[in-house]
C-alpha cells in the first residue's frame, strides 16, 4: 500500500503544503466546542492536530496502519482524540455518530466516492456537516510538471487524474452535485489559491517522492527518470519565488455540505 511506504516521510520535507490545506479546511468547517468529529484518511494528522483543541471527542481513521502510528504520536497529549485503522469507503457504524466529518485530500482515492459520501452522511447527526478538500486547477508550472509525467502513466491512473467530478478540471458544480446526490443539503464549494514554495529543485524532488506523486515517479522507467527530472527542474527554474527558491501554484477546493436537521 503506497501510503504505508511513504508514511515515514509524508509531510516531512519542510514544504508547507498539507498544513496550509488543512488550515483552509478548518476555516471552512468552523469547529464548535464539544462537537464529535470524524476525520477520514487522517494521514499523519494535518487536520486532527489543528482541530483537536477546538472540538470534543474526535476519531481519526486511516487505511494505512503506518499513518495511524505516526498520527497517534502526533496527537499525544490530546486526550479527546483516538486514531484507528479503518476504511473511509466502507465506514463502520460502530465508530459512532458525529457532528462533523472531515476528509482532506482523500475522497478522490476511494473506489466509489458517491457510495462513500452516502456512508459518511449516515454517520452524521441531524444538522451535522461534512467538509472536504480536493484539488482544483493547477497553475501553469504544476500543469507542465503533470504533463511531463503523463505519457508514462497507466490509463487507469491517467483517468483518475483527468476524468470525473473530482478531477481538478471538473467544475465546482460537479463536486457539489456529488454531495447533493448523496442527500446532503446546503452544499457549497469555495476554491482558494495555494502557493507552495520550494527552497531548491532538490527539495521539490524530495517532496514529490513523499506524496501521491510518488506513484508517478514509479511509473517512469528508471532509464528515463534522469531526463524527466531535468525537464521538471527546468520548469521549476522558470517559476522563481521573489524571495528565493521556486513557487508552484495550485488551487484547492473546499466543499461544505450539511446533513438536514431533525
Ligand atoms: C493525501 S493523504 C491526506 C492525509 C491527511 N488527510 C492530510 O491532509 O495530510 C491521503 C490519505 O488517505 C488515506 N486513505 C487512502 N485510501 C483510504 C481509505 N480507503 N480509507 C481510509 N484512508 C484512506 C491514505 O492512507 C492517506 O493517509
Amino acid at each position: 500500500m503506497m501510503f504505508d511506504q511513504l508514511a515515514a516521510v509524508y509531510d516531512m520535507t519542510g514544504v508547507e503544503f498539507f498544513g496550509p490545506i488543512a488550515d483552509g479546511l478548518v476555516d471552512v468547517l468552523q469547529p464548535r466546542p464539544g462537537e464529535r468529529l470524524l476525520d477520514l484518511g487522517c494521514g499523519r494528522g494535518a487536520v486532527l492536530s489543528r482541530i483537536a483543541p477546538f472540538v470534543g471527542p474526535a476519531l481519526g481513521v486511516d487505511i494505512s496502519a503506518e499513518m495511524v502510528g505516526y498520527c497517534r504520536t502526533a496527537l499525544v497529549g490530546h486526550d479527546n482524540v483516538r486514531v484507528e485503522v479503518g476504511d473511509a469507503q466502507s465506514t463502520d457504524p460502530a465508530w459512532g455518530v458525529f457532528d462533523a466529518v472531515t476528509a482532506s485530500l482523500v475522497l478522490f482515492f476511494l473506489p466509489d466516492p458517491p457510495a462513500a459520501l452516502r456512508n459518511w452522511r449516515n454517520l452524521l447527526t441531524p444538522g451535522g456537516r461534512c467538509v472536504i478538500s480536493t484539488f482544483g486547477a493547477p497553475g501553469p508550472a504544476w500543469q507542465a510538471i503533470d504533463e511531463t509525467f503523463a505519457p508514462f502513466l497507466p490509463p487507469g491512473m491517467l483517468d483518475a487524474r483527468t476524468k470525473g467530478p473530482l478531477s481538478p478540471s471538473s467544475p465546482d458544480a460537479a463536486v457539489d452535485a456529488l454531495f447533493a446526490a448523496a442527500g446532503f443539503e446546503d452544499v457549497r464549494t469555495v476554491t482558494l489559491p495555494l502557493e507552495t514554495r520550494f527552497a531548491s529543485v532538490e527539495q521539490w524532488e524530495a517532496f514529490s517522492w513523499t506524496t501521491g506523486q510518488r506513484a508517478m515517479w514509479l511509473a517512469v522507467p528508471e532509464s528515463r527518470r534522469a531526463a524527466v527530472r531535468e525537464t521538471i527542474f527546468e520548469i521549476l527554474r522558470s517559476s522563481p519565488h521573489p524571495d528565493g527558491g521556486y513557487v508552484l501554484s495550485q488551487s484547492v477546493r473546499y466543499t461544505y455540505a450539511g446533513n438536514a436537521g431533525a
